[in-house]
């Protein structure tokens, strides 16, 4: 009954973005090339295909000292495999032979708040977030939950943290990072990240794998999805559906939803925690939305606005 009600909810919400798209078409925005339900349903195999999720992460097997990679935030300032950065990367992937059952990938939208949805995403054998959101603070655990088996973080982010001079606001940070467990893949490396995975893993504790996002993975499922009709870089949420695509039998997903009005007209803040938000104009966030709903419309993937 609980999940008739929660599909019967979902339609509901899918009617008013149905009406959020017709809008945006109507006041002159570009209309974008909606995948279609065959491409939807191969989006898993197309994924596993094109992208291996072994070579997400920089190892000693798939690059070697004095490399040169793709850095995603600048183009102008590849990133060179120094010795120093050679040394700190694992052995082998540690996605190699992963696989698992059920997956909850969980994006950070407002939308999570007063969700329920904590139990249900802790429930999934494995839970994929991205951002580093604070999974330290209890009064988020009933809407997002605290379990982590891969998450995605700002270089730029922790490097900050990691350099504070302000001790309270240091160790704040990391009361709100402790619970983090699993692979923690640090995001778009460039030439001045020697060391940061030694000094991430000493300061986060060692129950987590610190390792270097690959460039090459994120641009080749960003192609992905640009050559599905997606007009801009994608966001992190999207990387990380696709990639629980490739590695899980079951994705369920919550928190997506970038709209700030929920299906009944309430205010819905950009995050379910407390943070400044940077919007930046490099995603089209509604588009990818589109894709998930198609997604999730071809039974690809499991979209939870809230848990009974
Ligand atoms: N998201 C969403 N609706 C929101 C906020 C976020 O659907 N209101 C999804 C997006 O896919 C986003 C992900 O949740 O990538 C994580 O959110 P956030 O940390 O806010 O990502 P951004 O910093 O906005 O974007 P990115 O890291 O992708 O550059």
């Amino acid at each position: 009954c609980a999940m008739r009600f929660q599909a019967a909810n979902f339609g509901v919400t899918l009617l008013f973005v149905g009406c959020i798209v017709a809008t945006m078409q109507l006041i002159g925005r570009k209309p974008i090339r909606l995948t279609d339900a065959s491409d939807s349903l191969n989006n898993r195999h197309e994924l596993t295909e094109c992208c291996d999720v072994e070579s997400s992460v920089l190892t000693k097997q798939n690059v070697k000292v004095g490399d040169v990679l793709p850095n995603v935030l600048n183009r102008k300032m590849p990133l060179k495999i120094s010795r120093d950065v050679y040394r700190v990367l694992p052995k082998e992937s540690p996605f190699r032979n992963k696989h698992f059952q059920t997956c909850a990938v969980v994006g950070n939208s407002g939308i999570l708040r007063g969700s329920r949805c904590g139990a249900s995403i802790d429930g999934a054998e494995a839970v994929f977030r991205c951002n580093l959101p604070p999974l330290g603070k209890q009064i988020y655990r009933k809407d997002a939950g605290v379990k982590s088996t891969f998450t995605t973080a700002p270089l730029s982010m922790l490097k900050s943290y990691m350099q504070m001079k302000d001790k309270s606001v240091r160790e704040k940070f990391i009361k709100d990072v402790e619970p983090y467990r699993g692979i923690l893949s640090l995001k778009k490396p460039n030439n001045y990240t020697n060391y940061m995975i030694s000094s991430v893993e000493s300061t986060m504790g060692n129950s987590l794998e610190a390792v270097y996002e690959h460039p090459n993975h994120f641009l080749c499922i960003d192609n992905y999805w640009s050559n599905h009709g997606l007009p801009r870089k994608i966001t992190s949420g999207i990387y990380i559906i696709s990639m629980a695509l490739t590695v899980c039998d079951e994705v369920n997903v919550y928190g997506f939803w970038p709209f700030p009005r929920d299906d009944k007209g309430h205010k819905v803040h950009y995050h379910y925690y407390k943070a400044p938000v940077f919007v930046m104009d490099t995603h089209d966030m509604p588009s990818e939305f589109l894709l998930i709903r198609q997604m999730h419309q071809d039974g690809v993937i499991k979209v939870h606005m809230h848990c009974l």
